[in-house]
């Protein structure tokens, strides 16, 4: 029996068919290269803006005919969408067997059939979308797709209920792990060989709340950097909120944690800032910007910005554009407003027409690039560690790895010289590995490095 899983959405998500994946491979399931191989499909589901919803019904519409062709195959949808829309959307796509949503997961386990034979054949229109209020302390198989980088969750949803935003309503309040597991499962990634981790959550600066142990996020990080193995620690996403000069301390303090922060700052408009709910004042995100420089020399910060915020007006927006130039992100990722069902902002009087949204937008990226090239610019000359991750996607004479500060850099293994088989011997014996590069070249997404 083979399983295709198809993945639209963020990191959490992509994360989660990690978890959809470990399930079907642990009931003895393959993987189908094509869809029509498969006897079960999952496609897993993001709603954080209109465009993506479109893009997984169209998906959806197309899977119509794959039914008709095999009556056995069964389909589930899985992740935000599937949350969010419930039954109704067996209402318009009949032939979907199985919703589940972000928050049980571990459903799935119950409902696929098992290939041999021995277990139920999984039944139509049924649905695991209650949060399972045990999730967060269930440990689920995972089939990654790496071996040299690894996600880890520590966190389940967000509480903080941004005008502007679904997740609370497909994720749910939050929930953070048990430290113990997190710490059991870092530490069988290091045993396996994985050399860096991501950690994991909607707003990982709250971790620990509602937890019976006593830990704040800062007091995870010591726990995590104990285990041996691992080189290097990320996260996603803070809230600038949240985030405390305890934790800027101990990102300055442990060696593995990297220089690196996403920090979504949304508008650069005091107004549009309290409209959205974000609990903070751009004053206050510069201060977090300055205490965050000033004590991590050559941390990377990058950043996320919402434009077309309703009532956002011209001023509005050139506070956003002087933000940018302020602060100078090393990347950011720039959106139009799109209206989501339930959230707050639905229902603010002001909304921005779409040829204003796509103006500022554009507007917003072209300056952004202007800045990335910039600080990417500056790199060169310079001599920097990178975990290589495997072969370029764009070359594959090339191998790709990352910075601390997250900077993708393409270089060749040895020099051209060294013939072909020599090269990619010594390409695969680099792979996960942390070497010294130095910065031959800027481009606007990547550097171009040499060994040194
Ligand atoms: N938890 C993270 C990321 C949430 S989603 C955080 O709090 O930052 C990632 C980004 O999508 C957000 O930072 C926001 O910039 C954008 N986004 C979320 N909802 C949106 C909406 N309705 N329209 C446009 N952009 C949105
Ligand atoms: Fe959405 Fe705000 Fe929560 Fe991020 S912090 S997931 S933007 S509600
Ligand atoms: Fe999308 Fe859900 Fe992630 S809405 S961005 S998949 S949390």
């Amino acid at each position: 029996m083979k399983y295709y899983l198809k993945t639209y959405g963020c990191q959490m998500n992509v994360h989660d068919s990690e978890k959809i994946a470990g399930i079907f491979t642990e009931s003895g399931y393959g993987q189908a290269e094509d869809m029509k191989d498969a006897d079960v499909i999952v496609i897993n589901t993001c709603s954080i803006r209109q465009k993506a919803e479109q893009k997984v019904y169209s998906e959806l519409g197309r899977l119509k005919s794959a039914k008709k062709n095999n009556p056995h195959l069964k389909i589930a949808v899985a992740g935000c969408i599937a949350q969010q829309k419930g039954n109704t959307l067996f209402k318009k796509f009949p032939y979907v067997d199985f919703l589940f949503g972000p928050g049980n997961i571990d459903s799935l386990q119950k409902w696929i059939p098992v290939p041999s034979g021995t277990g139920q054949a999984c039944k139509t229109h049924i649905t695991a979308l209650h949060n399972n209020p045990e999730y967060h302390t269930k440990t689920l198989p995972i089939k990654r797709e790496g071996q040299v980088k690894a996600w880890v969750s520590i966190m389940y949803g967000c509480d903080n209920f941004c005008a502007y935003c679904v997740v609370p309503y497909t994720r749910g309040r939050e929930r953070s792990r048990p430290s113990k597991d997190i710490c059991n499962e870092i530490q069988n990634l290091a045993e396996q060989g994985y050399k860096e981790i991501t950690l994991l959550g909607q707003n990982v600066n709250s971790y620990g709340k509602y937890l019976s142990e006593s830990i704040d996020f800062p007091d995870l990080l010591k726990v995590i950097h104990d285990v041996t193995g691992i080189e290097r620690i990320r996260f996603v996403t803070s809230h600038p909120r949240d985030l405390s000069q305890k934790l800027i301390e101990t990102l300055r303090d442990l060696p593995s944690l990297c220089e690196h922060i996403h920090l979504p700052v949304q508008s650069g408009s005091d107004k549009i800032l309290s409209l959205m709910n974000r609990g903070y004042t751009y004053k206050q995100y510069l201060e977090k910007i300055e205490m965050l420089r000033s004590m991590i020399p050559g941390i990377a910060i990058t950043s996320d910005i919402i434009v077309g915020f309703p009532g956002e007006t011209d001023e509005d927006f050139q506070h956003t554009m002087n933000a940018l130039q302020e602060i100078e992100f090393d990347g950011i990722f720039a959106f139009k407003y799109s209206q989501r069902p339930d959230t707050a902002a639905l229902s603010l009087p002001v909304h921005i027409d779409e040829s204003v949204k796509s103006q500022r937008l554009s507007m917003v990226l072209n300056i952004q690039e202007q800045l990335t090239y910039k600080k990417n610019k500056a790199l060169e000359g310079k001599i920097l560690e990178v975990l290589v991750e495997g072969p370029s996607e764009t070359d594959s004479d090339k191998l790709t790895g990352r910075t601390r500060s997250n900077k993708i850099v393409n270089f060749y293994a040895e020099n051209k010289s060294s013939n072909r088989s020599n090269r990619s011997s010594s390409s695969s014996s680099l792979i996960g590995r942390l070497i010294q590069l130095k910065i031959l070249e800027a481009k606007q997404h990547s550097l171009l490095g040499e060994v040194v």
